[in-house]
């Protein structure tokens, strides 16, 4: 029996399934990585330096733009075979998947998988800059346009609903997450360079409670040591046969 053979074997036997999803899940679905994305009209920027509270204040219009010519490609991109097969496979077998994902798209949700564990927020939604102690707090229904729109009434600014570098992961999605890496027989890893913390974590969490981990990854990644099997191959290409058992 061959390696993937053998994980759908144990897809297929498992009452307890956690998924870790990273930015190659949905570069099939035309969603440049990470990594990628630094490519083109960016490169010249530092990641941490768009996707952090302090390049924010630096420079809102350009961090603003950014995130909007990001939410522009997420809105315009489809969930690939990769998040369908996830989707069905919740449907078809409810209970047994936890899914995390630190990707800030909403293609595992447009899947079907609308319980998904979005540890680095979500790129459709905004949040103010500082909190607002005024009563009532700031509208954003009337917020002022701008690049960034701000509170017309005290000139907040809107930020986007993404965890930044340094800043400090949900608590209750790191929590689930962290329960379900310590609860399931098994974690697939699909598509992240293992590059960030503590979401880069959750492999190793999984094996010493106990479990099989699989990673799937046409590359290599900072975390296949905390691998018991790597598949090397795409989202797209993998799940479907993987999770079809
Ligand atoms: N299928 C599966 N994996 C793929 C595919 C694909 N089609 N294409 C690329 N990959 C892999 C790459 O080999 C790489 O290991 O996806 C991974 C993407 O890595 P990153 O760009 O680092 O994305 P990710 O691991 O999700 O980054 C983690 O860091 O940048 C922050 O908050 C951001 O959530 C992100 C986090």
């Amino acid at each position: 029996m061959g390696d993937t053979q053998r994980v759908t074997a144990a897809i297929a036997a498992s009452a307890r399934l956690c998924v870790l999803t990273g930015a190659g899940m949905s570069a099939e679905s035309g969603i440049p990585t990470f990594r990628d994305a630094m490519s083109g009209l960016w490169s010249r920027f530092d990641p941490a330096e768009l996707a952090s509270e302090a390049g924010f204040r630096a420079d809102p219009a350009r961090v603003w733009d950014w995130y909007a010519e990001r939410r522009a490609g997420v809105r315009l991109a489809q969930p690939n075979a990769g998040h369908r097969a996830l989707g069905e496979f919740a449907r078809r077998r409810p209970g047994v998947l936890t899914l995390v994902t630190q990707n800030v798209d909403d293609l595992h949700q447009r899947a079907g998988n609308t319980g998904a564990i979005q540890l680095h927020g979500d790129i459709q939604r905004d949040h103010w800059l500082e909190p607002c102690t005024r009563q009532p707090g700031c509208d954003a229904a009337a917020a002022a346009p701008g690049r960034p729109p701000r509170c017309a009434d005290c000139g907040n600014r809107v930020r986007p609903g993404v965890v930044w570098f340094g800043e400090q992961l949900p608590p209750a999605s790191l929590l689930a997450a962290e329960h379900a890496a310590a609860a399931c027989e098994l974690m697939l890893v699909v598509g992240t360079s293992g590059a960030v913390w503590p979401a880069a974590g959750l492999a190793s969490q999984a094996r010493r409670a106990g479990a099989q981990v699989v990673i799937l990854n046409p590359a290599l990644s900072e975390i296949d040591a905390e691998a018991d099997l790597v598949l090397r191959g795409t989202a797209a290409e993998l799940l479907p046969r993987l999770l079809a058992g």
